[in-house]
């Protein structure tokens, strides 16, 4: 850590990556780098320290996404590693994908590339505050429609979306359904079965509060997921085929042991402190950053204005000022830290008509106090006045 770090930031990027940890996630880390070796390689004691590690983590994903069985959570380094193993495992070319326009890149691109090899993706335009009604999604279902790929809320305004009904639409349709939960695992809750999830994707290290380097892909039962990535599994070390069985067939190579009990922690954290209260926290906050920035004149405020519809996201403008001189300025000036800009979901800001440029994100976390929210507020008021 540079010696120049101010320790007194006031941390409004949590959809980016939260901040702090609970004490208790770095202490996991710590310990597993010391004290564990290379899971399902060897009967050493190090080594079934990590394994036991492994599945514990994975019988408390399953339980807390209701997934049933804990051999089909798998580990990834990232939300978006799961999306693509997710996405290319399952479509192949001559099927149809539903998406919307509220998609991260990490949904985006991976269908953009399947497309060049003839996978067809039909694109749901969501409204200008960034919703998608499940009706405009069973419109667009065609015969060959294999899959539905929806976010669960927006990383850019925090819309969040009615994933129990177009969960139904798709079970309805016999096409499978893929969420990508990145901002809102941790904070709402997500029950694979109750909303007819055969694909799940997660950051490790967002609302779960785990390290960066950790994601997890949740698959139903009788989905079948074609590996991306080939390797060792320490099972099966007689041949040269990849396991059929989950999760090896789509966990090669070495994991990221320590981020997994990092992980772990931040599951225990949250189960302990319990979802309700941090979304009920992150609500609080979130109301007050809309009311707040929503007063001010010259700042301009997209998505919903009612925080039981979104998540703790909110993104906001500065008229006339470009969104990166803004964020630049709260950081420089005021110790805040947000994000400026496209977000890696430009097919989101079009919806909500602030393409080019972007907008400012502020995104609460469960750590952050209603005294930085009006901070922040404040903040903003001086920046647009200066404009006067
Ligand atoms: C909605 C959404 N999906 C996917 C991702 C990708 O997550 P990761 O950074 O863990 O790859 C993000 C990250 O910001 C996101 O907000």
């Amino acid at each position: 850590m540079s010696e120049s770090f101010d320790k007194n930031v006031i941390y409004l990027d949590n959809a980016a990556t939260s901040w702090p940890k609970p004490e208790a996630v770095y202490r996991a880390v710590d310990y597993a780098m010391r004290y564990s070796g290379n899971a399902s390689r060897s009967g050493h004691r190090l080594a079934l320290e990590a394994d036991r590690l492994l599945y514990q983590t994975r019988k408390m994903l399953a339980s807390f996404f209701n997934v049933g069985d804990p051999a089909q959570v798998v580990f990834t380094k990232n939300c978006t590693e799961a999306l693509n193993v997710a996405l290319k495992g399952v479509v192949k070319e001559g099927d149809h994908v539903v998406t919307t326009s509220m998609e991260h890149n990490s949904v985006l691109r991976p269908l953009s590339k399947l497309q060049k090899s003839g996978v067809e993706v039909t694109v749901v335009q969501a409204n200008v505050e960034g919703y998608v009604a499940p009706e405009q999604i069973a419109e667009a279902i065609r015969y060959n429609t294999k899959l539905i790929a929806v976010i669960h809320a927006s990383n850019v305004v925090g819309t969040i979306m009615p994933i129990a009904d177009i969960g139904k639409v798709a079970h309805d349709h016999g096409a499978l359904f893929l969420v990508d939960a990145a901002q809102t695992a941790g904070t709402l809750p997500v029950d694979m079965e109750e909303c007819f999830i055969d694909l799940l994707c997660v950051p490790g290290h967002k609302g779960l509060m785990g390290p960066s380097g950790t994601g997890v892909l949740m698959v139903g039962k009788g989905v079948e997921v074609e590996s991306l990535i080939e390797g060792g599994t320490g099972s099966l070390s007689e041949s040269v085929e990849q396991p059929s069985f989950m999760p090896d067939r789509l966990e090669s190579g070495t994991l990221n042991v320590p981020g997994i009990a990092g992980l772990k922690a931040g599951l225990e954290f949250i189960t302990e402190v319990g979802q309700s209260t941090i979304r009920q926290h992150e609500q609080k906050l979130t109301k007050l950053l809309l009311d707040g920035l929503s007063e001010l004149d010259n700042v301009l405020v997209y998505g919903p204005k009612d925080p039981n519809r979104t998540v703790g996201v909110v993104s906001a403008v500065v008229r006339g000022m470009d969104p990166a001189q803004v964020s630049a300025l709260l950081d420089r000036e005021y110790g805040i830290a947000t994000r400026p800009g496209l977000h890696c979901a430009p097919l989101a800001h079009k919806s909500i008509g602030s393409f080019e440029t972007g907008t400012v994100r502020f995104s609460v976390g469960y750590f952050n106090t209603e005294e930085e929210i009006e901070k922040a507020v404040q903040a903003m008021k001086h920046i647009a006045k200066q404009l006067d």
